[in-house]
This record gives structure tokens, C-alpha cells and sequence, in this order.
């Protein structure tokens, strides 16, 4: 069993500089129990504690070689020797452009930012200008970033989102403008009739609709067959920018990220987390005709958008994944470790509903089927928890969150998912 209290000494610490102790409301998991990190090494972490666990967090999705993995480390290291911000453009920031140009089928051409919330917002700008119009149309329990446009209808309890036929956005935060209530509209995600209702009413005033292609941010949840395709061909019909959200599925479901995996072609896309293996860059791009209106009466820039941590590391962790079966290994124990898990709630004969893909996956458990953010906020969230407590207790750590996807790394090993599976096996014997 792990020993908590130097984490609760470093909470209490912390909490005296920064509002709840972190630097990010959702590192925030109560008092007490609030992880603070040591160091990690491919798929293991260690807590200040000494506590070594198996990371099924992956810092929320970036981490998709391993932790301090040295190829990507060394390449960053060389090339920060040589400066590290400029407010110029390199040749390895064009390296990585094409890079991506090249793995992501939609992709014709790309500006660089730091964070998925930079990328999305300046993804919606683009929308906006290009379209003249301004509302945009969000699911229901995706996130897109801490930008106010989009944090609406991500964790509310879905009495709070009124009737599926006509929802009522609900802002995520205080702080946010009322008024830009009126420029977002929310649905429920793999709503097709109630899609295909609201784009015959407000389609000719909407700029964008924005999603993820699977609910990354809630449950994993799927994209029914055919839903993403009917946002591809309304958004056509009615002249709307098809903005595919691909901070966590981008360089992680496939090279090409969901555009590969479902042979779709959005307007534009945004990238962050596993495009750099944990260095802060991220990306949007898509079509030559829309973004090419950059520069040309549409504002795009930031200090830091070339940074070299982040360009290098994406460099060397796309480099990887071009020439190594990143993606094939990580689906292959993903595929193990599911099936595996899903065995083990058989078993015991706990209804268990999983979602995503092998190296993003997670389950709603107490449920029959899940198919929106609606559906699953009546799974039984507090056996999750409890599981997953019991779990951080033998050392396995997925997110305390069970929005959140447990997320595999090329690091992660054979004897890591036997690990698990021993473990889980265990904590579903002995929580009740
Ligand atoms: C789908 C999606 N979009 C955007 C973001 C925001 O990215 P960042 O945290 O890098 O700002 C996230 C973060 O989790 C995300 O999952």
C-alpha cells in the first residue's frame, strides 16, 4: 500500500501560493489525495513520496513515446544549445510543418501555436473571418481548451442542459461573457436527427461546428458510424467550417490522427499533446483556401509559437513515429489491456461499457450503452472512482477523473498491462 503524506506536506505547501495547491483546476483531486510528481520514466512516475506507479494519465494524452525519452530529450537538448526563441522562422519549424502536412490527409497547410486552447482559438478566428458569421456549434461534454467560446456545456450535470431537442448551453466557468451565449450553439454528441434539425435552422448563420472526433474529454465515447460523416456533409451543404479537434486523437489514433482512421477530410484541425511528447507545442491547419486568408486582414501570432523545446521535440517525436510501430505496439497492448479489463468486469458480472481506441480507451460503468455526455452521467461514477483509488493503491494510476481516458505510451510494456490486469482483477474482488 502507498504512503500519501508527503503528498498532503507538499499540498499543504502549495496551497499557500497557488489557488488549490496547482496550476490547473484539474490537477486538483481533494485534500489529501492530490498527487505531486517526482520524475517519470517511460510509462512509470514516481510521486514526491517515492511512490512508483504505472502513468495510465500520460499527462492528459501527450506522452505518447514515454516519459524523458531520450530521442526526443537529446534532440531538444542539442537544439536548444543554439537559442531557444527568436521571433524569426527556422527551417526545423518548416521540418515539422511539412511533416505534419505530409501525416495528417486534410492538412495542406499549418501555423504552429504552444496549447490545444491557442489552437482552437485561433482555429474559430479563422472560421469566423472566413465565413463572415459568428456562432459556433459544440457537443455536449467535448472540451476544447480554457478559451471562452467553446467552454460551454462541458461538465455541467446534464439536468442543467434542458431538452435534447432545443439545449441550453451552460457555461463552464463564472467569468465567462453572457453574451457569448448567443453565438454558441450545444447538442448532444451522435445526435444525428437533432444535427440535422438545428443545421435546417441556423445552418446559413453558423461559422463553425467544432468537435472532437470521439468525446476525449468524456468517456472516450465513440462517433456512432456515419455521425462525423453527416457533420462533414451538412457543414458542406450549408458553408460551415468543419473544425476537427484533434488535440487528443491527433498523432495518437494514427499517424494521420481521426482524419486517417476515418478517411475524413475536415476544414481544419487542431493538434497539441502528442504532436511533442510532452513539449508545449501544438498546431491547426487544413485547407489552403481558408488558411490562407492569414495574414490578409486575419490576425494569427504569439511570442511563443516557434518555441524550440516545442518545435524540437515535435520534430523528434514525429521522426519516431514515422520510422518506429509506435502506433501498432501501442495498439496492440492497448487491445490486450481492454480486452483484458473488459474480462475482468465480466466476470463479476459489473455491467461495464467501454469506449475509444487501444491507446485511448476508458469504461462507464453500471451502464448498458453510451452513446453522449447525457448517457453517461448516469454510470456509476463513484465505483470508478473507488476502483481506481484501490488501484493507485497497488501502484496503477489511471486519472481520478472517469471522464477521463486511461492513455498508453510506446514505453508502456508487456509486463506493465499483466501488471494492471493482476491489479484490477484484485481492487473489482475487494471494492464493493
Ligand atoms: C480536445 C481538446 N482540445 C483542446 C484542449 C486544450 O489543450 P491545452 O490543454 O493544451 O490548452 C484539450 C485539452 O485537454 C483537449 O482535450
Amino acid at each position: 500500500m502507498k504512503n500519501f503524506e508527503k503528498n498532503a506536506e507538499v499540498q499543504k505547501r502549495a496551497q499557500k501560493v497557488l489557488p488549490l495547491g496547482v496550476n490547473s483546476n484539474f490537477r486538483y483531486w481533494g485534500e489529501g489525495i492530490t498527487p505531486y510528481v517526482k520524475k517519470a520514466k517511460g510509462s512509470h512516475l514516481w510521486d514526491v513520496g517515492g511512490n512508483e506507479f504505472i502513468d495510465y494519465r500520460m499527462a492528459f494524452g501527450p506522452i505518447i513515446l514515454g516519459h524523458a525519452y531520450d530521442e526526443v530529450d537529446n534532440k531538444v537538448i542539442e537544439e536548444v544549445r543554439n537559442g531557444v526563441l527568436f521571433a524569426m522562422t527556422g527551417e526545423l519549424e518548416l521540418d515539422v510543418a511539412e511533416m505534419i502536412v505530409d501525416m495528417c490527409p486534410g492538412v495542406e497547410m499549418v501555423r504552429m501555436a504552444c496549447s490545444g486552447t491557442e489552437a482552437t482559438m485561433h482555429a474559430i478566428r479563422v472560421a469566423r473571418a472566413y465565413t463572415g458569421r459568428e456562432i459556433i456549434l459544440k457537443f455536449e461534454g467535448n472540451y476544447h481548451g480554457f478559451q471562452d467560446y467553446t467552454l460551454w456545456s462541458t461538465y455541467a450535470p446534464s439536468e442543467a442542459y434542458g431538452s435534447r431537442r432545443s439545449p441550453i448551453p451552460v457555461p463552464a466557468s463564472s467569468g465567462i461573457p453572457r453574451v457569448l451565449g448567443e453565438k454558441i450553439i450545444t447538442l448532444p454528441f451522435n445526435d444525428f436527427e437533432g444535427f440535422e434539425r438545428m443545421m435546417k435552422s441556423f445552418g446559413d448563420q453558423i461559422a463553425a461546428v467544432i468537435s472532437e472526433p470521439c468525446q476525449g474529454n468524456c468517456g472516450a465515447i465513440l462517433p456512432q458510424p456515419g455521425f462525423l460523416e453527416l457533420i462533414r456533409q451538412k457543414t458542406q451543404e450549408y458553408g460551415v467550417v468543419f473544425i476537427l479537434d484533434e488535440v487528443k486523437t491527433g498523432f495518437r489514433i494514427a499517424k494521420g490522427g481521426a482524419q486517417e482512421y476515418y478517411n475524413l477530410k475536415p476544414d481544419l484541425a487542431t493538434y497539441a499533446k502528442a504532436l511533442g511528447n510532452g513539449y508545449p507545442v501544438a498546431a491547426f491547419g487544413g485547407k489552403k483556401e481558408i488558411m490562407s486568408i492569414i495574414g490578409h486582414g486575419v490576425s494569427q501570432g504569439g511570442t511563443y509559437t516557434n518555441n524550440k523545446p516545442g518545435i524540437a521535440g515535435a520534430y523528434a517525436t514525429l521522426k519516431v513515429m514515422q520510422n518506429e510501430p509506435v502506433i501498432e505496439t501501442i495498439n496492440q497492448r492497448g487491445t490486450r489491456l481492454m480486452n483484458g479489463l473488459k474480462d475482468i468486469f465480466e466476470d463479476s458480472s459489473i455491467p461495464a461499457v467501454f469506449n475509444g481506441y487501444p491507446g485511448m480507451f476508458t469504461f462507464a460503468l453500471g451502464v448498458e450503452s453510451v452513446t453522449c455526455q447525457r448517457d453517461w452521467s448516469v454510470s456509476d461514477r463513484d465505483y470508478y472512482l473507488r476502483l481506481a483509488e484501490a488501484a493507485m493503491d497497488r501502484g496503477v494510476m489511471p486519472d481520478y477523473d472517469a471522464r477521463e481516458p486511461w492513455f498508453l505510451c510506446y514505453s508502456h510494456t508487456e509486463a506493465d498491462i499483466d501488471k494492471t490486469l493482476e491489479v484490477y482483477a484484485e481492487v473489482v474482488k475487494t471494492v464493493k
